[in-house]
């Protein structure tokens, strides 16, 4: 059964008409044979960026700012919530000049550098390595390092993994004497950041080669298992992606994507607070446009990787305005407001469509910088629309896809591109079946007729995420503006689901 083609149909209906309601249609399809929806799908991305790391997850262990050996408890606590299963760090196009003897030892000792690629910030290095793992273990998350290959060395990279992981040896006991005794576990290991751009402006050709040595150094030390990504194409280069499978396609375990909603690398790229109607449809096409881009890359790697042993990670991905006015340029602070919620639901949507290749994805990033969960002032948090999103999708976290064919109206918008009236996503995971469905629709409310095909259900409950207008934000002072409610238009009967949703709306249902 290919899960693909029938999690992805969505009928187009000529001509629709917007009535007060649109009706969508949607058959569940449960399989054994469907594959789970890897919990690594839900990574966040943190960044020596802005104010991601300094001020976003750490404050140092001195600060008024209530904390837990120096991780400010207001996000630590947010993000346990979330669930977190896998963070990236330290970048970015940062990873690729960033050295990490730098960031151990006693603080004091530790240089400064200039953060060139964002803003010209003085670095101080004080969050280093033990601060990172140590903020995965509090999370109980995966780390993901990105190392440095565009400017750093093969020797330096090598001795990075030889610090975490090995219990013996010269780095060992460095490890040891700046008081980590047991080694830590590291999986996941890019070996470059966008290799092709702010990574080393490599060839591919050349990339491909110096991934190969690269990796051959990278050990696994003591039982610890690395999971070797190469650094991946940017967009709609899918000469990248072919190129570094022929040529090192079997030495990868994982091979990154970033994508972003963007309206453009030059110019403005939009005010994350104000668009018009058109501006939001063309948004949420252009999010959508990545699920043609993943199977074209995924397409290029069935060619040299029929087994799809070669996972597809994409590592960056979610939407990018301008700045906010007033904000530290280079820091990439933005607000995110419903219209970014509709994204991350659609491009989780999407993400869920492949996951038999697409086996973890990074937004970029977790606080404060482009899409991210929370935004922090002094000793202040809000919790964004998109953070709300990943906690609406908790269940489908390492749930088995339950493909669904969804007969919805498409909406024509800018660019030639198209958007559905409604998504819908669903999964199962022991006994319990969790439907997301997004009414993307600005004034419409959604109809929603579901065929369970047999699931057995007797109970459904749901929360809904909305507000009066896609513009809608949580800020300082306002807070709760875009929060999850309890939804109850949703009624069971007969193994059939029906649900209403009002315009602008991601609802989660739980089948029990
Ligand atoms: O997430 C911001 C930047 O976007 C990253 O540093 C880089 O990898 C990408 O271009």
């Amino acid at each position: 059964m290919n899960f693909k083609a029938i999690s992805l149909c969505c009928l187009s209906v000529a001509a629709v008409s917007m009535s007060a309601k649109t009706v969508t249609e949607v058959r569940l399809l449960p399989s054994e044979e469907s594959p789970v929806i890897q919990k690594e799908i839900y990574g966040q991305f943190a960044e020596h960026l802005g104010t991601c790391i300094y001020g976003g997850l750490w404050v140092g262990p001195e600060s008024s700012i209530p904390n837990t050996q120096g991780y400010r408890n207001d996000v630590l606590n947010a993000l346990k919530e979330l669930k977190v299963p896998v963070m990236r760090w330290p970048g970015g196009c940062f990873a690729d000049e960033y050295h990490w003897m730098d960031g151990i030892g006693p603080k004091e000792n530790r240089p400064r550098m200039v953060n060139s690629n964002w803003g010209g910030t003085v670095e101080d290095n004080s969050f280093g390595t033990h601060e990172f793992f140590n903020l995965c273990e509090l999370l109980e998350c995966e780390p993901y390092l990105s190392g440095n290959v565009g400017s750093g060395t093969v020797e330096e990279l090598a001795k990075w993994v030889e610090y975490i992981t090995a219990e013996e040896g010269p780095m060992a006991n460095l490890r040891k004497q700046n008081g980590r005794e047991k080694p830590w576990k590291l999986k996941y290991l890019g070996v470059g950041n966008e290799s092709w751009g702010c990574g080393g402006s490599f060839t591919p050709e050349y990339y491909s080669d110096v991934y190969r040595r690269y990796q051959t150094y990278c050990r696994n030390f003591n039982g610890n298992r690395l999971y070797k990504v190469a650094s991946g194409a940017s967009d709609y280069d899918y000469n990248w992606t072919d190129v570094m499978m022929k040529n090192a396609g079997r030495m990868m375990d994982g091979i990154s994507l970033h994508y972003y909603t963007v309206l453009g690398w030059s110019g403005s790229k939009g005010a994350a607070t104000k668009f018009t109607d058109e501006d939001y449809y063309w948004t949420l096409g252009k999010c959508l446009e990545v699920g043609s881009v993943v199977k074209k890359h995924c397409d290029i790697m069935d060619k040299y990787d029929p087994e799809k042993r070669v996972g597809l990670l994409v590592d960056e991905w979610g939407t990018w305005w301008d700045e906010e006015p007033g904000t530290v340029p280079g820091h990439l602070y933005q607000q995110n407001t419903l219209r970014d919620a509709m994204v991350a639901a659609l491009s989780l949507n999407t993400f869920h469509t492949f996951t038999d290749r697409v086996k973890m994805t990074n937004i970029a990033q977790v606080a404060n910088v482009l899409q991210s969960m929370v935004l922090t002032k002094g000793d202040q948090m809000v919790l964004t629309p998109t953070y709300y999103v990943f906690k609406l999708y908790i269940p489908h976290q390492d749930g088995k896809l339950i493909p669904a064919n969804v007969e919805t109206p498409m909406r024509k918008v800018r660019d030639n591109r198209e958007v559905p009236a409604v998504s819908v996503t669903a999964s199962t995971r022991d006994g319990v079946t969790a439907i997301s469905i997004t009414n993307t629709d600005l004034t419409e409310e959604a109809q929603v007729n579901i065929d369970l095909s047999g699931i057995k259900a007797t109970k459904v409950s749901g929360e809904i995420l909305t507000a009066a207008s896609a513009d809608a934000y949580n800020d300082f002072g306002q807070p709760e503006k875009v929060s999850p409610r309890e939804f109850k238009g949703a009624k069971l009967s007969n193994g059939k689901l029906t649900a209403t949703l009002p315009s602008k709306s991601i609802v989660t249902l739980i089948l029990k």
